[in-house]
């Protein structure tokens, strides 16, 4: 069951269609990478085709075998970016990514508020538990899933006590009788946890519109159990519509579980485009954006995702999940490694055929490689459904992708019906409540 009458579509601002070999196309941009233009070009269009929101994903590590080919991890920092682009729009939502692992929660409320206050309003903030990075922070190694979930909830909850510490109503501003601010009204928060001492209050007051939404990036129990008590929007990977289904049934439970509706946590999956005028056209985009990764990288990922040895494996031998050592633990994402183990539960392939997929290539997200008819096809199948909220666009393998989705395929889910085709509101709130 659908539960409300139009997608919610976001806009990855990480320039996905330029990555794996993509980058290479002479009229790529990729010199404007580390300036605002790429991204401010994005999200101007983004703001044309009226989307909720742009986002930017962001790591706070290099892993430099990547660097050699591809520019990987490295960004800039995604909320001065978003500032930025603040200066250049209007309507478009804003959401940054901020850790909860490595950050601190004074830091994140300010430079969060901030956003918020230089776009009037179209903040959003994805709460990620990070996958790596701790050597960067004075970690010895990555702390347990329970332990930042633990963190993540206590940050979060200081984050949102520090913005409501200095009320908007408290700004007086009040010339005459040389008030500035009412300071009845502002207040410390004297949180004392396990993670964090924090007495506040926040040397920002609360921007005077509707708040900061929240996007939350995990799929494990403890992440959709967050996501269900805190979450306005879910970033989630879902290869597949009946792993979407489960996983919004999972979010509705959790929801109702912390008193709040569904409805109140949309599930966005990524949705990787690699878009053609024919099917072929796009599939052989996706073969050549992934050209580079040779068989012997392939079998490395499968290694380290799934801790399987291909190398000695016959080649007309299926590979099952018994065939998987039950004591692998992958540094890699938990549901991405999940998606890669139902694919051999459920179509047992050969070596040939697991090295081929896409969860192995690239991401585990879900892709459709083909025409917009077909994604505009599968959107609104899975829409109607009811498997999902909307999206987070992630266009892959050129520019051409991109210019397909902003210039064809949005146009026709306005024209399905299943897409605003203009904006009634100016903040990030407003697009969500729309
Ligand atoms: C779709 C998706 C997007 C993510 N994006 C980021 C990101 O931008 N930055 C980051 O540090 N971690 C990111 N993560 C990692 C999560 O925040 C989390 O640490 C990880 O998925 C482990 O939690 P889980 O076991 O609940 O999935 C992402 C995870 C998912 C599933």
């Amino acid at each position: 069951m659908m539960l409300r009458p139009r997608l919610c579509i976001g806009m990855s601002v990480a320039p996905t269609w330029l990555s794996g070999e993509g980058w290479r196309h002479r009229d790529s941009g990729i010199e404007g990478l580390y300036s605002s233009d790429l991204a401010l070009d994005v999200a101007r269009r983004a703001e044309a085709a009226h989307m909720d929101f742009v986002f930017r994903p962001d790591a706070s590590f290099l892993p430099l075998p990547v660097m050699a080919q591809s520019f990987g991890f490295s960004s800039l920092d995604p909320t001065l970016l978003l500032a930025s682009i603040a200066q250049e729009t209007r309507r478009i939502g804003l959401v940054t990514t901020i850790s909860t692992t490595f950050g601190h929660p004074y830091h994140a409320a300010r430079q969060l508020m901030s956003l918020h206050w230089l776009s009037r309003g179209r903040a959003g903030w994805n709460v990620v538990t990070a996958l790596q990075g701790n050597e960067n922070f004075g970690l010895p190694e990555m702390p347990s899933s329970q332990a930042r979930y633990a963190r993540a909830a206590e940050f979060t909850e200081v984050v949102r006590r520090l913005w409501a510490s200095f009320p908007a109503e408290a700004l007086l501003v009040d010339r005459e009788n040389g008030r500035y601010a009412d300071t009845d009204l502002i207040l410390p928060i004297d949180h004392h946890g396990p993670q964090f001492q924090v007495s506040g209050p926040m040397n920002l007051p609360q921007y005077p519109g509707p708040d900061i939404p929240l996007m939350q990036a995990g799929g494990s129990s403890l992440g959709v159990d967050f996501a269900g008590q805190v979450a306005d929007m879910v970033f989630g990977m879902t290869p597949d519509m009946p792993t979407a289904l489960e996983m919004r049934r999972q979010l509705s439970e959790r929801a109702l579980a912390h008193g709040r509706q569904p409805r109140d946590v949309r599930l966005l999956p990524g949705l990787s485009l690699y878009l053609g005028e024919t099917r072929d056209e796009a599939r052989a985009l996706f073969l050549a954006t992934h050209a580079r990764i040779d068989r012997r990288q392939r079998m490395r990922l499968a290694q380290e995702f799934l801790g399987l040895d291909l190398r000695d494996w016959p080649e007309d031998r299926p590979i099952t999940p018994a065939d998987l050592p039950a004591d692998h633990r992958s540094s890699r994402c938990a549901s991405h490694c999940e998606a890669l183990r139902r694919i051999l539960r459920d179509q047992r392939p050969t070596p040939a055929d697991l090295l081929a997929r896409p969860e192995i290539l690239a991401s585990v997200h879900w892709q459709v490689i083909g025409t917009v008819e077909d994604a505009v096809q599968e959107i609104a199948a899975w829409f109607r459904a009811g498997a999902i909220d909307g999206f987070i666009a992630v266009p892959g393998g050129s520019i051409r992708s991109l210019d397909l989705l902003l210039e064809a395929l949005i146009p026709r889910l306005v024209q399905e019906g299943l897409f605003r085709p203009r904006y009634s509101a100016d903040t990030l709130r407003g697009h969500l409540e729309e």
